[in-house]
């Protein structure tokens, strides 16, 4: 067993603006490191197996601590066992693809208007005018939200801030945004619990009956084996975890995707001409840019990966990012190719893997793909129009900012 480590820190300002050298350093010299420059210190992995193995194995690497550096209660999805597996089944059915027919057209819908909006321009970032605004209208829709949107958005923003981008705080402003969306919450489920007051046997036989079929009545109906309810706090929590993991990771993949394909035009022009290539652009764009370079887990006991004793509770970062890039598994992996093997290409983490594997996933792909659809078709001419900028959480990976002319 070996305790070299080698120079690595996420948070310097060459690795944040372009992580993937540092992780290729890693893999080859030491691909399981110590970081020790913050309290908590703590490991991250490299390799693809070494996070595939992570991630696939709750009873050694648990994510009840929560999934950052940050020690946490886990609540809700940040569990392992029966009480994980409790909101994954109360969630996965409204995003599983027979339900998302339901919501195709409004996607379509939204798409148009926000392709009009660009159109009554001729340049403007893609960000703030396409990628950010599209998710969470989406997910708006998929939850059920009525009323003034523009104050759904203002707290999803918020949330975003605090719960991602200000991981370092004392939390004391994510603790206020919370509290917010906490009432907010109640006010947008008054009206279904006035619904359900009325109905004898609550079960998921009243959607798009008694009540919309939407999450937010999910929630409220669901029952587990038992027959209990989730109690205020959970369906809290549930819509807050599915607003902060299904928002910016999808702004992110449209952003990374829509800048590889423009840095090099012929990538552009070749999807544009044909679309049969498309989803191979968005497979490959998870796998060469994933949003989410990586997730944290906590170790149960003592152990050891990758040569590194690694103490028992001690934090590991599972770097999706860079198993995307590993050359053990992908053919010449810092190239972005179009004509990457299916087989290949889909075997990347960027949805992760295991009993926390992303349950949007196929929400992200048809949203992704009617939303290329529409740019491709409406500014055939797109074309980058200045220097993009990162989002800032090291362990997310999107342009926050990318101008665009058409
Ligand atoms: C490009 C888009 C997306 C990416 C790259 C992505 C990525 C991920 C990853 C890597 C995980 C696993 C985290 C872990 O290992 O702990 C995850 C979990 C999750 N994602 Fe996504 N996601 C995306 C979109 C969405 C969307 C649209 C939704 C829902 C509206 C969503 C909801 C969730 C939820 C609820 C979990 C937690 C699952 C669990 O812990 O069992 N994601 N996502």
């Amino acid at each position: 067993m070996t305790t070299t480590n080698c120079p690595y820190n996420p948070f310097d300002a060459e690795t944040l603006e372009d992580p993937f050298p540092a992780y290729r350093q890693a893999r080859g010299g030491c691909p399981v490191h110590h970081f020790t420059e913050q309290e908590p210190g703590f490991y991250t992995a490299f390799r693809y197996d070494d996070v595939a193995a992570i991630v696939s194995d709750p009873d050694e690497w648990t994510a009840k601590y929560g999934l950052s550096p940050r020690f946490q209660r886990g609540v809700g999805f940040n569990n392992d066992g029966p009480e994980h597996r409790k909101f994954r089944k109360a969630t996965v059915d409204s995003l599983a693809p027979r339900n998302l027919k339901i919501v195709e057209p409004e996607i379509h819908q939204l798409v148009d208007e926000l392709l009009d909006d660009m159109a009554g321009a001729t340049s403007g970032d893609f960000h703030e005018m396409f990628a950010a605004p599209l998710p969470i209208g989406v997910i708006a829709r998929l939850m059920g939200i009525t009323g003034d949107l523009g104050h759904f958005k203002k707290l999803s923003d918020a949330l975003m801030e605090e719960g991602m981008n200000n991981a370092d705080s004392d939390g004391a402003g994510f603790r206020r945004v919370l509290a917010e969306l906490n009432s907010y919450w109640a006010e947008q489920l008054a009206p279904r619990r006035a619904l359900l007051s009325g109905v004898d046997d609550p079960n998921t036989g009243h959607l798009g009956a008694e009540l919309p079929d939407d999450i937010m009545s999910r929630l409220l109906l669901f029952r587990n084996d038992d027959g209990e309810a989730l109690s205020e706090f959970e369906i809290n929590n549930t819509l807050m975890n599915m607003l902060l993991a299904g928002n910016e990771t999808t702004t992110s993949l449209l952003t990374n995707l829509v800048w590889r394909l423009l840095e090099d035009r012929s990538r552009w022009e070749a999807v544009r001409d044909d679309r049969s290539l498309l989803p191979s652009a968005i497979e490959e764009s998870l796998r060469f840019d994933a949003p989410v370079l990586g997730m944290f887990r906590t170790s149960v006991e003592e152990t050891e990966l990758g040569g590194m004793r690694i103490p028992a509770k001690t934090k590991i970062m599972a770097t999706y990012g860079s198993a995307n890039r590993d050359p053990e598994k992908f053919s010449d992996p810092d190239e972005f190719r179009l004509d990457r093997p299916r087989g290949e290409v889909l075997q990347h983490m960027a949805f992760g893997r295991g009993p926390h594997a992303c349950p949007g996933a196929p929400l992200t792909r048809l949203e992704v793909t009617i939303a290329m659809n529409g740019l491709l078709d409406r500014f055939p001419g797109l074309r980058l129009d200045g220097v993009s900028e990162r989002i800032t959480p090291f362990n997310f990976w999107g342009r926050r900012y990318l101008p665009l002319a058409w």
